[in-house]
């Protein structure tokens, strides 16, 4: 079972996921990181406790991080999320400490601690991660492996024609991490085909009566109605990348590439340069899952809302 930190901007989506990455048996959470990007931070914290709360995992720490990037301005992701991060209804207050420690610092010393069998899972801006780096730069031999949900391979991105939101936020950051790491990205791209949570979905969901579904509907609420217009539909892509490290049966198409992000100011700041044709000729270390088990990845998300067993989904 992997020993995992899950570094977050606690919203709707990185919600589902944590309480993913707590209820299966195929992880084992230990830490979770909050880094600056979807909503207000100290929302984000609260954001998720409340999720780790609803897991039955609210003894698991959780540190608070980078309130901004590391260099840019940037701006968060409300008209998607909800005001608050959960809807724009639901700000939870759980009344749990923060534990005491900078986020970075303690990614950090968790991987020396424990070399090779920490996984970090990265759900938002990657400032945390690059912080962590800058501290201790052996991470890269230290970490057991690095998820990062981020870019936009050779598509359009979420936030700007080049860019995906969480690269945007933090392309410095991105940079650095996906320069210096062997990172697995699990892209806007991939989420659109795989990832993308139905109105038939939403009405399954309605008959659960369970507080993860009543949880699942009300964070869903903004984002539900923003992502595609008129459609009734959610894309998931936090959700897909901690079911890709679950269940690794989920990952149809894995390829290795050269990757960098563009941290420049402008119209392509936090552009994902994926060379799938090595053209460039750098070193091929970034693991790019192009094609996932779409239905699957649903049914564990269901199973999960419904019976509080994403494991039960799959064989
Ligand atoms: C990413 O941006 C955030 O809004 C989501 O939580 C996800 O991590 C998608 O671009
Ligand atoms: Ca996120």
């Amino acid at each position: 079972m992997d020993s995992v930190i899950v570094d977050t901007d606690t919203a709707s989506d990185d919600a589902q996921a944590l309480v993913l990455a707590c209820l299966t048996d195929r992880l084992s959470v230990e830490a979770v990181t909050v880094v600056a990007g979807n909503v207000r931070f100290d929302r984000e914290v609260e954001n998720a406790k409340y999720a780790l709360s609803l897991a039955g995992a609210a003894d698991t720490p959780v540190y608070e991080g980078a309130r901004g990037p590391l260099l840019k301005e940037f701006e968060h992701a409300q008209e998607v999320h909800g005001e608050g991060g959960l809807g724009g209804d639901l700000f939870p207050k759980t009344g749990i400490d923060s534990a005491a420690g900078f986020a970075p610092d303690e990614i950090a010393a968790r991987c020396r601690a424990a070399p090779g069998k920490v996984t970090l899972l990265c759900l938002g801006p990657l400032t945390n991660v690059a912080l962590a780096l800058a501290r201790d730069p052996t991470l890269p031999e230290l970490v057991e492996e690095v998820w990062v949900m981020g870019g936009a391979v050779n598509c359009q991105g979420n936030v700007t024609p080049a860019a995906e939101f969480n690269f945007w936020v933090d392309p410095d950051a991105a940079k650095r991490v996906v320069d210096a790491f062997d990172v697995t990205l699990v892209d806007w791209g991939l989420s659109v085909r795989a990832a993308v949570f139905t109105d038939a979905d939403f009405e399954r969901v309605g008959t659960m009566d369970t507080d993860l579904a009543e949880f699942f509907l009300d964070s869903m609420s903004a984002a539900r109605t923003h992502e595609t217009g008129d459609i009734d539909s959610v894309v998931q892509p936090d959700g897909l990348a901690a079911a890709l490290l679950a269940y690794p049966p989920l990952r149809e198409r894995v390829a290795t590439y050269p990757v960098t992000v563009d941290e420049r100011a402008g119209l392509t700041r936090g552009y994902t340069s994926v060379d799938v044709a090595g053209v460039t000729g750098e070193d091929a270390h970034t693991r790019v899952v192009e094609a996932a088990d779409g239905d699957a990845f649903i049914d564990v998300l269901l199973a999960m809302l419904r019976d509080s067993d994403p494991d039960g989904a799959l064989p």
